[in-house]
C-alpha cells in the first residue's frame, strides 16, 4: 500500500473505502492480489453493467487486437464505427422510434454532458441551465457547477448560470408551478436554454423522478423552446431495466448522454444521441482526440446485439431488481425503526438509512464481509446497490445475505 500512499495524490477516494489491491475480476466477482474474492455490488460506478470481463466481449477485444484493427482513429470512418452505428440504429433507436444521430465525444460522461450543454446553447442562444438537487453530471468546471455537492466530493466549481429545482418523487401542482416559473425566469442575467435531468438519479441516491413530472418538463420546454437533456450516463444502457431509464415517461429528450456501460466491457467511451433536426453542429465545432475508440465500438456492437435483440435482459433486470428491493424492504422493516427507505428501479437500488455515519458503517462492514457497496445521496445516507445486470441469482442472494448481516451489525454496534 505504501506505493500508493507515497506516490498517488491525496484526492484518491474509493481506495480508502476498499483498502485492497485488486488484481483480477470476472462477472460480479473481483479478486485482490492475495486471491481474496469480493462480490462487486458497485460495478465500476455503473460502468460494468455487463460484468467484469464479460466472456463474449473479451473474445471480441482479443480478436480486435490480434487482427491489428485500429485502436485510435479520431473520428475518421472505420469498419468498427460503421458496425457500431448500425447496431445503435438497429437495437436502440429503431425499436424506440427515435430519429437521432450519434455524436462521439471524449470518453467520459462529463464530456458528453459538456457537449450537450454547448449544443443547447448554440441552438437556443440561451446559456442558463435548469437541473435538479441531488444530480451529478461530472467533474469538469461546467458539469461540476450543475451538480449537487455531495459529502466527500465537494468541488469549488460554481458557475452561476444554473438553477437547481427540487427532486420530485410524486408531482404536485406546486412542483408544476415552480417548474413553470423557473423556466421563465432569467438566471444571472441569462435565459434558460436547457433542462438537464437524470430520469433516475444515481449519485443522488437511486431516485427515480415521477414520470408525470418528466412529461411536464417535456411539455413546458417544448412550449418555451428549451432543450431537454437526459443524462443517462449511469441509469442508461439497461441499468433500470429498459435501455433508457426515461422509457415510458414521455420525456422524449432532445439529447441523451451515454457513457459508463455503453462499451459493455468498461472500455471508456461516451456518446450523445442528438435529435436529427437539432444536429446543427458545424464540422469540427466540438472535437477531441479520443473519440472513435474502435475497441469500444467493437465490444459495444456485440453487447447491443447480444443483450438488446430481445427483451430477456430487460425482464431479468426487472425481476432481479424486485428481489433486491424486497430484500432491502426486509432489512428496513427489521432494522430501520421506521427511518429507512428503499429506493430505485431495476438494478439501480438503494437503502436510505437517514444517517451518514450509519451508511458508512454498513458499507465498511459489508467490505469486511467481502461485499463491495458504495454510499451516495446528498448527505451520503444511501447505501447504493449497482450489481452487474448479468449477476447470477446465487451471487445476488449471497450478496444480499452479506448486506443483511452488515446492516444487522452496523445497527447494533
Ligand atoms: C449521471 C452521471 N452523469 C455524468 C457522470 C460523469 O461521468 P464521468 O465520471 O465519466 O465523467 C456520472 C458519473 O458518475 C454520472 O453518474
Amino acid at each position: 500500500m505504501n506505493t500508493f500512499e507515497e506516490l498517488e495524490s491525496n484526492v484518491r477516494y474509493y481506495c480508502r473505502r476498499w483498502p485492497a489491491v485488486f488484481a483480477q475480476a470476472h462477472g460480479a466477482t473481483i479478486l485482490d492480489e492475495d486471491g481474496v474474492a469480493y462480490l462487486d455490488f458497485f460495478a465500476g460506478a455503473g460502468a460494468l453493467s455487463y460484468g467484469h470481463n464479460n466472456p463474449a466481449l473479451v473474445e471480441v477485444a482479443i480478436e480486435h487486437l490480434r487482427a491489428g484493427k485500429l485502436m485510435h482513429s479520431l473520428d475518421t470512418f472505420t469498419v468498427e464505427k460503421r458496425n457500431f452505428l448500425a447496431a445503435v440504429q438497429r437495437y436502440v433507436l429503431e425499436p424506440r422510434q427515435l430519429d437521432m444521430v450519434v455524436q462521439t465525444v471524449g470518453p467520459t460522461g462529463a464530456t458528453a454532458v459538456e457537449a450537450a450543454l454547448q449544443l443547447a446553447q448554440r441552438i437556443t442562444g440561451a446559456r442558463a441551465v435548469v437541473g435538479f438537487e441531488g444530480s451529478y453530471h461530472g467533474m469538469t468546471y461546467r458539469t461540476a457547477s450543475i451538480s449537487a455537492s455531495m459529502a466527500g466530493r465537494k468541488t469549488s466549481a460554481h458557475l452561476k448560470d444554473f438553477v437547481a429545482l427540487p427532486y420530485v418523487a410524486n408531482v404536485t401542482d406546486d412542483d408544476l408551478d415552480v417548474l413553470a416559473r423557473t423556466l421563465r425566469t432569467d438566471v444571472d442575467g441569462q435565459r434558460i436554454g436547457a433542462v438537464i435531468v437524470e430520469p433516475t438519479q444515481g449519485e443522488g441516491g437511486a431516485r427515480p423522478f415521477d414520470p408525470a413530472y418528466l412529461r411536464a418538463i417535456r411539455e413546458q420546454c417544448t412550449e418555451l423552446g428549451i432543450l431537454v437533456i437526459a443524462d443517462e450516463v449511469q441509469a442508461g444502457v439497461g441499468r433500470t431495466g429498459p435501455f433508457f431509464s426515461f422509457e415510458g415517461s414521455s420525456l422524449d429528450p432532445d439529447i441523451i448522454c451515454l457513457s459508463k456501460s455503453i462499451s459493455g466491457l468498461g472500455v471508456p467511451m461516451a456518446i450523445n444521441l442528438v435529435r436529427r433536426s437539432l444536429d446543427t453542429w458545424s464540422p469540427g465545432e466540438f472535437s477531441g482526440t479520443f473519440r472513435g475508440n474502435n475497441l469500444a465500438f467493437a465490444t459495444s456492437a456485440t453487447m447491443l446485439e447480444t443483450y438488446w435483440s430481445d427483451a430477456e435482459l430487460e425482464k431479468s433486470t426487472e425481476q432481479k431488481g424486485l428481489t433486491v428491493r424486497n430484500s432491502l424492504q426486509h432489512m428496513a422493516s427489521e432494522y430501520g425503526r421506521g427511518a429507512f427507505t428503499v429506493r430505485g428501479n431495476g438494478l439501480l437500488c438503494g437503502l436510505d438509512v437517514a444517517d451518514t455515519e450509519l451508511a458508512a458503517k454498513i458499507a465498511e462492514d459489508a467490505f469486511r464481509r467481502r461485499l463491495i457497496v458504495e454510499t451516495c445521496g446528498a448527505g451520503d445516507t444511501t447505501v447504493k446497490l449497482l450489481t452487474p445486470l448479468v449477476i447470477s441469482d446465487d451471487e445476488l442472494n449471497e450478496g444480499l445475505d452479506r448486506l443483511h448481516d452488515a446492516v444487522a451489525y452496523a445497527t447494533s454496534h
